[in-house]
């Protein structure tokens, strides 16, 4: 695959529909957003979790939403008002198909408001059914723009880079948002990531509420800094130039305060052997980069223990970074 992806604004070209009144179970992956210094323009996807569409084809003309599950009753069943809905309209609407009538379901398999990219995963597993129920064989890039309004919908602001990373798969720069320039990144194969999720709730939307709307030089330069010898580490496969890089003067320092022992959660990976740990997207969530998958258990235990004793539940995963992005189940 080419790492630029470019015109992401022309409507694809489709085949007769493949679904033909059948349906389709899709799987679209768990997201780290900012990755530590690149807020707002760097994601990674992981093999799990992630959440499960299935969509069929009905007679009538119209989107409803017969089931979710997993979402504790907190999401919406109006299909003018459920993200993944309301993403799947805007991509209708641009490939003139409002013609035709599909039902969803929608199994979150993971916790909202994690800072894992939970709206993003139920959009983009959507966005990639109806591409493939109707035959659009197009660029799946084509799609980031509607699962964007369902970004914008969930929180307020239409960022990219949990919907790049859960479409596309592996890792992912946002060069630019106007006009929108996604960039696929490389990365060492043998990069393994830790992540732990606290169970306490930080909205997106308020999470980006309290952070600083301006910025000091100084600041400035070292975070883009970073950021550049981030993305060289992950060009050269130099795994310590990725961890010394991932640190964050401008986010982190506010964001922290909302998540329980934040510091000493990071005192703990380091100790462990992380290679880097920071903020999962707006959080609560937190992740190590490790070289080494039993690190990266050792890290999830460790974190976990702690955040039981001061009676705060948890889940914990272990992944790669996932190349794949969203996969037809069946
Ligand atoms: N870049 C976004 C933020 C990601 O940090 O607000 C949200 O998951």
């Amino acid at each position: 695959m080419e790492n630029k992806i470019e015109d992401l604004t022309t409507a694809p070209s489709l085949a007769p529909p493949s679904g033909g009144g059948g349906g389709i179970h899709v799987f679209a992956p768990a997201t780290v957003a900012n990755v530590v210094c690149g807020f707002d323009v760097l994601g990674f996807a992981v093999n799990e979790p992630g959440d499960e569409v299935i969509m069929r084809m009905t007679n009538k003309p119209g989107i409803t939403i017969s089931k979710i599950t997993g979402d504790d009753g907190r999401l919406p069943m109006d299909p003018a008002k459920n993200t993944v809905s309301v993403s799947v309209q805007h991509y209708l609407q641009s490939v003139g198909r409002t013609d035709i009538g599909l039902d969803i379901e929608l199994h979150k398999k993971m916790p909202i408001g994690s800072g894992l990219g939970s709206s993003s995963a139920s959009t983009v597993a959507g966005l990639f059914a109806i591409k493939t129920l109707l035959g659009d064989d197009s660029d799946p890039a084509k799609l980031l723009p509607f699962a964007m309004k369902g970004e914008e919908m969930a929180c307020g602001h239409g960022h990219a880079d949990n919907v790049a990373p859960a479409l596309l798969g592996g890792f992912v720069l946002i060069r630019s948002y106007e006009p929108l320039d996604v960039v696929r990144l490389p990365h060492p194969a043998g990069l393994y990531c830790a992540i732990v999720f606290p169970d306490v709730d930080v909205p997106t939307r308020e999470a980006r509420q309290i952070i600083r709307k301006n910025i000091q030089m100084k600041d400035a330069v070292t975070q883009w800094g970073n950021i550049a010898g981030l993305v060289s580490g992950l060009f050269m496969n130099d795994i310590d130039l990725i961890g010394r890089s991932m640190k964050d003067v401008l986010v982190e320092p506010v964001r922290s305060m909302l998540i329980p022992d934040f510091y000493k959660m990071r005192e703990m990976a380091m100790e462990l052997g992380a290679v880097s740990f920071g903020i999962s997207g707006s959080g609560p969530s937190v992740f190590a980069f490790t070289k080494d998958e039993d690190t990266a258990k050792r890290i999830t235990q460790k974190l976990q223990k702690h955040l039981t004793a001061l009676k705060i539940g948890s889940n914990g995963y272990v992944s790669t970074i996932n190349d794949a992005g969203p996969k037809v189940l069946g």
